[in-house]
């Protein structure tokens, strides 16, 4: 081929170029291994040295064309690979976003993270007992005898074998006595079980129970305990009072109220005492020696008062747009 119509064909071809891959096609086709201006620069040596200086000089021309045309190639096709992202990757700013809906943690498991927190900060022990459990741990360890009336309270759901569903969760201050001895600092979260259903009352709910025994324990200690939580759960400016009630595992006993700030009432909140000795030696440890108090909240009504809940079976009802609130 003549230098003339390679330089003619060159230009035609670089014109053509629309891919990187097509460039390396090109790049081959002129001055690899048996490329043309290859091929071409090989005669060199096959004419009369007198024709080789000129030649020669239109070879290299030849070249710097072939080079100034593989430079803008290049350039122009990586503009374009460019160009091909942008638009490729474009946001469109205006779009509306993707929604993602998130779970959340349910009204109870919050309110008795809370509790356990406070209790967990202050060095209580988390204690976790069974929801089937004995007559025995259920009543008479806490000095409820198979006759007293404080059962008939209860609504026990029982079971055919003679165990039952416990029915709060002070069974689980014996097993603790039991199990770790004295001094001792529990709190237990649970689920308990009433044969009872209406607007404030579900026959599965959950209660915290608190147990503290050591030597010299006084009502000073449960009231001071009972009063710091109720500032950190409820608020420091938070009316507390304590009345007086009965309770046979513990003497003497209370049930703690505090004023409703907006409907200007007292509420209950949670039942409390000094462990009655009885229930310190059936657990197994001396009375004359240990000393505790105790208390029970139910975390539901806990809950109702944080997160001021109508009815209480909202908080089961798997109701989205309620657990979403
Ligand atoms: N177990 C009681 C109930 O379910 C609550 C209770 C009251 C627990 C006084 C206590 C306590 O530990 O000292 O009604």
């Amino acid at each position: 081929m003549d230098l003339d119509a390679l330089k003619a064909n060159l230009k035609k071809d670089f014109k053509k170029i629309v891919s990187q891959e097509e460039l390396n096609q090109l790049k081959v086709k002129y001055l690899g291994k048996k490329g043309q201006i290859t091929e071409l620069s090989k005669n060199i040596k096959n004419l009369p040295s007198k024709e080789r200086p000129t030649f020669g000089k239109k070879i290299g021309e030849l070249r710097s064309l072939y080079e100034s045309f593989l430079g803008s190639a290049q350039e122009k096709i990586e503009l374009q690979i460019i160009n091909e992202s942008l638009e490729k990757d474009r946001i469109d700013v205006t779009l509306p976003g993707s929604y993602k809906s998130q779970g959340k943690l349910h009204p109870l498991t919050i309110t008795t993270k809370k509790i356990a927190d406070f209790f967990s900060s202050k060095g209580y022990l988390i204690e976790d007992g069974p929801e089937i459990e004995s007559d025995y741990y259920n009543f008479d360890a806490l000095n409820i005898p198979k006759d007293h009336p404080a059962r008939d309270m209860h609504d026990t759901f029982y079971l055919e074998n003679g165990n039952l569903l416990r029915t709060h969760t002070s069974p689980v201050q014996i097993r603790s006595i039991e199990k770790r001895g004295a001094p001792l600092k529990i709190i237990c979260p649970g689920k308990v079980y009433r044969s009872d259903a209406d607007k404030t009352h579900t026959p599965m709910f959950h209660q915290v129970e608190g147990l503290v025994i050591n030597e010299n324990v006084n009502f000073g200690h449960l009231k001071n305990e009972i009063m710091t939580f109720i500032d950190f759960f409820f608020g420091p400016d938070t009316k507390v009072r304590f009345r007086p009630s009965y309770f046979p595992f513990t003497e003497p006993s209370a049930e703690v109220d505090i004023m409703d700030k907006k409907s200007n009432n007292w509420l209950e909140i949670m039942g409390c005492g000094l462990v009655h000795p009885n229930v310190i030696d059936m657990a197994g440890l001396d009375s004359k020696k240990f000393s505790g108090f105790a208390f029970g909240m139910g975390i539901e009504r806990m809950a109702k008062l944080l997160y001021e809940i109508e009815d209480m079976r909202s908080l089961f009802s798997n109701d989205l747009k309620f657990l979403s609130q």
